[in-house]
C-alpha cells in the first residue's frame, strides 16, 4: 500500500509545549508506595525514593507530573500529608478503597519531582473540601513566608516556596464515581470562587478546570458549556480525559479510536470558543489533556482485590505491542492539536496503567508503551508541521474513514532537524511512504527506528524485553528542485520515528 505526505517548513500548526509530555502520579495502588517510593529497597535514596525508577522516569524526559490525583484528590486532606511523619494520620483512601499512610505528601513529592527534573501540576480537592482549603494549599506551597500557612511550610523544613505554577481545580467532578461529584453549575460556581482565592494569593498560577471525564459522558458538551459560563474568566485550561480499550479483540477498531480523541479535542475547543464568543472575550482557552492512555487489561483482576490494604496492586495493566500502537496514535493526535493542547499527562507513570513497572523489592522495567512516549518526548519538541496525508482509508465497527497512516512531523529549528512520527495501521502490509519535504536545506536521514512485531499480543516483563525499537533498513532521500523526496517503508502494524537533519546548516535549497 502506498502513502503520500507533504511537509513544508513554513506551514505549521503550532509549537509543541514541552508540558504535553507530562505524566501523572496518583495516590492509587502502587504508584507511590512500592512505586516511586520504597524505603529499604536496595536502590532507594536517603529519602526512600527508588533511584532505579527515577532513572527510567528521566529516560522518558517527563517535564511535568500531575499530583496527587485523580479520584484520590476529591477526598484528600492535604494537611494530612505535611509535617512530622510520626504525626501523620493513616486515613481511608475513599476513592480506591485502600489505606493511605500519608508518608508521602506535598513536600516529599516536590522533592522527588525535582530529582526527576519535572515540574508539579498540583490538584486541589473540590469534592469534600472547597475554596478555603484550596487557598490554604496555595499559600502553603507558593507564599514566601510571614503568614500562617507559609510559615507552617517553613516550620516543616521547606524554606523556599515550591512555586507550583499549574493547578487543577478538582478532578472529574462530572463523574458519579467521584467523591462529592457536582452538577456543572455547582462545580462552575465553587471552582470560580476557589480560583479567585488561589489567584489572589499567587497571581502567577494557571488553573485547569474539569472538563468531561470522557467524551461519551451523557453530560458531555452541556458540562463544558455550563461550567465555563462561570469559569471562563478564571480558568486558563479545560481538562480532557480519555482511556482507550480493546474489549472486543478488534484491533482495527482499537487503532481507529484515536479519531475519537481528535474529535473530542476539536469539540471541546469549539465549545470553549462558543462560550468565549458569547461573553465577547478575546481570551482563547487552552486545553489540558491531563489523563490519557490505554486502560482495560486490569479491569477483571481489580474486582478481586481486597479493600482497605496499603498499596494494593490496582490498575496494573500489562501492555501489548498493540497498545503501543494505540498509544502512538494518541501521541500523534496530541501533537497534531498543538495549537490548542498545551498540557497533557500520560496516565499514569509508575505501576498504575503505566509505562514503568517497579517490582516490590525487585527490578524496574519498561512496558511496550514506554517507547513511543520516549521517542516523542525526546524528539517531538519544536514546530509541529502540517502533515497532509494521502492514503487509503478503512471503516471499522465504530469509526469511518480511518486513514491507514497516522503521522505528524516536528521541526526543531535550533538543531535543524525534523522528526516524523508515524503509525502504520495496516495490519498486513508495508506502507510505502513517499514524503515530499519542501522549504528545508539539504537533509540527510539520521535514523529510522521502528517498534513492531508479528505478535500484537506480545508484552515485556522484568526478564524479557520482547518489544523495543530497532533500527529499520532506512530509505532513500532524493533531491528535487525546491524539495526533497523521502521514500521509506513502514512495516505492518508499526510505530516509526524517522529523523532527518540539515547536511550543511544555512544552505537553503
Ligand atoms: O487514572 C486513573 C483514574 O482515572 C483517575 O483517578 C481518574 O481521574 C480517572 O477516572
Amino acid at each position: 500500500m502506498n502513502a503520500k505526505l507533504t511537509l513544508h517548513k513554513e506551514f505549521s500548526i503550532g509549537e509543541t509545549d514541552r508540558r504535553v509530555f507530562g505524566s501523572f502520579i496518583e495516590h492509587l495502588g502502587r504508584a507511590v508506595y512500592t512505586g516511586i517510593y520504597e524505603p529499604g529497597h536496595p536502590d532507594a535514596d536517603n529519602d526512600g525514593f527508588r533511584n532505579d525508577v527515577a532513572a527510567l522516569v528521566k529516560e522518558m524526559d517527563v517535564p511535568l507530573i500531575r499530583y496527587p490525583g485523580g479520584n484520590f484528590v476529591s477526598a484528600y486532606n492535604w494537611e494530612d500529608g505535611v509535617g512530622p511523619l510520626e504525626k501523620r494520620p493513616v486515613r481511608l483512601n475513599l476513592a480506591w478503597a485502600a489505606k493511605e499512610s500519608n508518608r508521602v505528601g506535598t513536600n516529599e513529592f516536590a522533592r522527588w519531582a525535582k530529582k526527576v527534573n519535572a515540574e508539579v501540576m498540583m490538584a486541589v480537592n473540590l469534592g469534600t473540601r472547597g475554596p478555603e482549603a484550596a487557598g490554604n494549599l496555595v499559600e502553603y506551597c507558593n507564599f514566601n513566608g510571614g503568614t500562617y500557612w507559609s510559615d507552617l511550610r517553613r516550620s516543616h523544613g521547606v524554606a523556599d516556596p515550591h512555586g507550583f505554577k499549574l493547578w487543577c481545580l478538582g478532578n472529574e467532578m462530572d463523574g458519579p464515581w467521584q467523591i462529592c461529584s457536582r452538577d456543572p453549575g455547582d462545580y462552575g460556581r465553587i471552582a470560580a470562587e476557589a480560583a479567585k482565592i488561589m489567584k489572589r494569593i499567587d497571581p502567577s498560577i494557571e488553573l485547569a478546570a474539569c472538563g468531561s471525564s470522557f467524551p461519551r459522558m451523557p453530560t458531555f458538551g452541556e458540562w463544558e458549556y455550563t461550567m465555563l459560563d462561570h469559569l471562563y474568566d478564571y480558568a486558563d485550561y479545560v481538562s480532557l480525559h480519555l482511556y482507550l480499550a480493546n474489549h472486543n479483540a478488534d484491533t482495527a477498531n482499537f487503532l481507529a479510536a484515536s479519531l475519537e480523541m481528535d474529535s473530542f479535542i476539536k469539540t471541546v475547543a469549539g465549545t470553549c470558543d462558543l462560550v468565549g464568543a458569547k461573553k465577547h472575550r478575546k481570551k482563547k482557552m487552552k486545553l489540558s489533556f491531563d489523563e490519557w492512555n490505554v486502560w482495560y487489561h486490569s479491569n477483571e483482576a481489580d474486582k478481586k482485590i481486597e479493600n482497605w490494604n496499603e498499596a494494593p496492586p490496582l490498575l496494573e495493566d500489562i501492555y501489548t505491542m498493540e497498545d503501543a500502537l494505540a498509544l502512538g496514535c494518541m501521541l500523534i493526535t496530541l501533537l497534531k492539536n498543538a495549537d490548542r493542547v498545551k498540557v497533557a499527562c500520560l496516565a499514569q507513570l509508575v505501576n498504575v496503567i503505566a509505562p514503568i513497572v517497579a517490582e516490590k523489592g525487585g527490578k524496574v522495567w519498561r512496558q511496550t508503551i514506554f517507547y513511543p512516549f520516549r521517542d516523542a518526548s525526546r524528539y517531538g519538541r519544536g514546530t509541529v508541521l502540517r502533515c497532509p496525508v494521502k492514503v487509503d482509508k478503512y471503516d471499522s465497527k465504530e469509526y469511518c474513514d480511518v486513514p491507514f497512516l497516522e503521522a505528524v512531523a516536528v521541526y526543531d529549528q535550533e538543531k535543524n532537524t525534523i522528526a516524523l512520527f508515524a503509525v502504520n495501521r495496516n495490519l498486513r502490509e508495508d506502507l510505502q511512504l513517499d514524503a515530499e519535504i519542501a522549504g528545508f536545506e539539504e537533509l540527510r536521514l539520521v535514523e529510522h527506528r521502528v517498534l513492531c512485531g508479528s505478535d500484537l499480543a506480545a508484552c515485556n516483563s522484568a526478564n524479557s524485553e520482547n518489544i523495543k525499537p530497532v533500527a529499520a533498513p532506512g530509505g532513500s532521500l532524493e533531491k528535487k528542485p525546491g524539495s526533497q523526496r523521502l521514500n521509506i517503508a513502514l512495516p505492518p502494524a508499526s510505530w516509526n520515528m524517522i529523523r532527518l537533519e540539515a547536511v550543511i546548516p544555512g544552505t537553503a535549497l
